[in-house]
């Protein structure tokens, strides 16, 4: 693949989080920890997992700088990682408006920072649809209370019908996770978009305009993954037990970017070896240097 028709990424790392006032009044909540590492971490490894390396990270101006030195330029982990204000918290679908120059008429994905994906066969089923060079791919998960979210309304042959933003009467109980691909039409698309009521450029009407001609394609993940958003303090918790669970049920970390920097092939071993001297008096390092020995790669 050429440079204009590989994809780039985008984590959306903004927002005022009003829902875990009084925290978010000193700490951005993509920064707050989930288990045993910055909730950042998650959505980042996602993209890695789906291939993409080529990273811009929004975030509010006044977190910037924080950013910029848990994550750094990216070369750690194989990859580059470039960063961009959002100055108010002016909808999600601004992102492709802040990032026209870094995106620069590639396909790009899209996902929110404070949305965690877990499942067997994620990275596949993502690096297909990194494949996938026109239109949108967009994904469904069923959840008991839909109303927060995009919610999918479909026909009676299982077509997508509509994507309703936050309905008081969900169509069905499928919900838009905070994860979208987007062919180079991007950009342009959202610059036709007007604020909503609420004065958010909405990523519901950017995924209708896509509907409306014909290009957008959903997936469904399937009721064995676990897609957890991170915005009260409840889901904070729960996302923070579920990780320990799993973590320490297998001794293997979720959505540690050198373990995944490694496994895909951005980094080599001398690489990891180094992090984890780096890193050699915490556990976060010792876990490193175990899995260099693994015999199983
Ligand atoms: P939300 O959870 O909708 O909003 P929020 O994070 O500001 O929290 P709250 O509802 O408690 O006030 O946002 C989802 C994700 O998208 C989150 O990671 C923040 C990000 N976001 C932005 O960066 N900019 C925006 O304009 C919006 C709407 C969201």
């Amino acid at each position: 693949m050429n440079k204009m028709t590989e994809y780039c990424g985008i984590i959306l790392a903004g927002g005022s989080g009003t829902r875990l006032f009084p925290v978010t009044n000193v700490v951005c909540k993509q920064l707050l920890p989930i288990f045993d590492k910055p909730m950042i971490y998650y959505p980042l490894t996602t993209l890695m997992l789906a291939g993409i390396k080529d990273i811009l990270v929004i975030t509010t101006p006044e977190d910037q700088e924080s950013f910029k030195k848990l994550l750094g330029d990216g070369s750690q982990w194989g990859i580059s990682l470039k960063y961009a204000v959002q100055n108010k918290p002016e909808g999600i679908a601004q992102a492709f408006l802040i990032g026209k120059d870094f995106i620069a008429n590639r396909p790009v994905c899209l996902i929110l920072g404070d949305n965690i994906f877990y499942a067997q066969g994620l990275a596949l089923k993502l690096q297909k649809a990194a494949q996938n060079l026109s239109g949108a791919t967009i994904y469904g998960y069923y959840v008991k209370n839909p109303s927060r979210y995009g919610v999918v309304k479909f026909t009676e042959s299982g077509q997508v019908q509509d994507i309703i933003e936050k309905p008081e009467a969900p169509p069905s109980n499928y919900a838009v996770t905070g994860i979208y691909f987007y062919d180079n039409q991007v950009c342009k698309r959202a610059e036709k978009l007007q604020p909503s009521r609420r004065n958010e450029l909405e990523i519901t009407d950017l995924n209708r305009l896509y509907l409306n001609k014909q290009q957008l394609n959903l997936e469904v993940f399937s009721r064995g993954t676990a897609w957890l958003d991170t915005g009260t303090f409840q889901s904070l918790l729960e996302a923070s037990e579920f990780v320990k669970v799993v973590e320490e049920r297998q001794g293997l970390k979720i959505a540690c970017p050198e373990e995944i920097a490694w496994r895909m092939g951005y980094i080599d071993s001398n690489q990891l070896a180094k992090s984890a001297e780096n890193m050699k008096k915490n556990s976060y390092g010792i876990y490193l240097k175990n899995i260099l020995h693994l015999q199983n790669k």
